[in-house]
């Protein structure tokens, strides 16, 4: 999936002077796949995920022991030591910015199929996951990630917020929370906020702002409705292009659910002919 983002990328290769924009960050997925050469901003509204991106940005070296002396005692503890261990860092309200990105991945490692769900209050709220071995502490991916991110600048704000600095032949990578493709399906609140119909609606809004500054933008989003109809009925541009892509979306309590979802994948430019597609759909 991320090769397929990565080849429909820009037009236009970066040549060290366009800034690369990702203003849903979570984990960051495609930043690290890209390889950036210029100036990035990334952005998110999770507070204390921006701080631990700051932390592995700034403070590697004592996250990488806090989370060595975690990792120890997990792996130490029985069935049941492991769950309270859990439960106890769960229930913690640190302040110390190495302390947040400590507990934060700690939980990512060892909740239930790494989610990031949070209730009202914006409390997490994943319950305990059944990993034999989790890799609490991997010192050659933090290492490389801080490498990675010694020029970037971090935000937390909202996305429209953080994109307003882009100009033209800047590339803005846009990856919202999907919306629930089933009524039964719930996983939507990566903020106490979640992210609703306005919120898509307002996110086609600053697409059209961006594509009239000459902004390249590239947007993942789920295959519904709602969607096709922003962008493919959109009569303030017909350069879109919308693309169904086949998507490996881990994350699903059963099985059978997680691969072959299909990724919408909306561009405000051409992507390159002779890529492997699926069938297109208009609907
Ligand atoms: C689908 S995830 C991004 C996944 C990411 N591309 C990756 O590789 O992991 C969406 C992210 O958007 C963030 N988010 C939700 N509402 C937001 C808003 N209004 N402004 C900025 N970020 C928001 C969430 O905190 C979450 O991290």
């Amino acid at each position: 999936m991320l090769d397929a983002l990565v080849e429909r990328g820009p037009p236009t290769p970066a040549d060290g002077r366009a800034t690369y924009f990702e203003p849903f960050l979570g984990g960051g997925a495609l930043f690290f796949q890209l390889g950036w050469p210029g100036r990035a901003v990334l952005n998110d509204l999770n507070a204390e995920l921006i701080a631990t991106f700051e932390v592995v940005r700034d403070r590697v070296q004592p996250l990488i022991e806090r989370l060595g002396e975690r990792h120890q005692r997990y792996l130490d503890g029985d069935e049941e030591g492991r769950k309270q261990l859990f439960y106890e860092v769960r229930a913690e309200r640190p302040s110390d910015p190495v302390e947040v990105a400590a507990r934060m991945i700690f939980l990512n490692k060892t909740c239930f199929n790494g989610l990031y769900r949070v209730n009202r209050k914006g409390e997490f709220n994943v319950p305990h996951g059944r990993y034999k071995k989790p890799a609490i502490l991997d010192c050659e991916t933090l290492m490389a990630a801080s490498r990675a991110l010694q020029d970037v600048e971090l935000a937390h704000q909202d996305f429209e917020d953080a994109c307003e600095p882009a100009q033209a032949g800047d590339f803005v990578y846009l990856d919202p929370p999907f919306s629930p493709m089933s009524k039964t399906a719930s996983f939507t609140s990566y903020t106490a906020d979640g992210f609703g119909r306005e919120d898509q609606v307002r996110l086609k809004t600053l697409v059209d702002r961006l594509s009239e500054r000459g902004v390249h933008v590239m947007v993942s989003n789920s295959p519904q409705e709602l969607i096709y109809g922003l962008y493919q009925g959109s009569e303030h541009f017909q350069q879109y292009c919308v693309e169904a892509l086949q998507a490996r979306r881990m994350i699903n309590s059963r099985g059978d659910r997680r691969g072959g979802i299909k990724e919408l994948v909306i561009t405000n430019y051409p992507t390159p002919p002779g890529l492997e597609r699926a069938p297109q759909s208009t609907k």
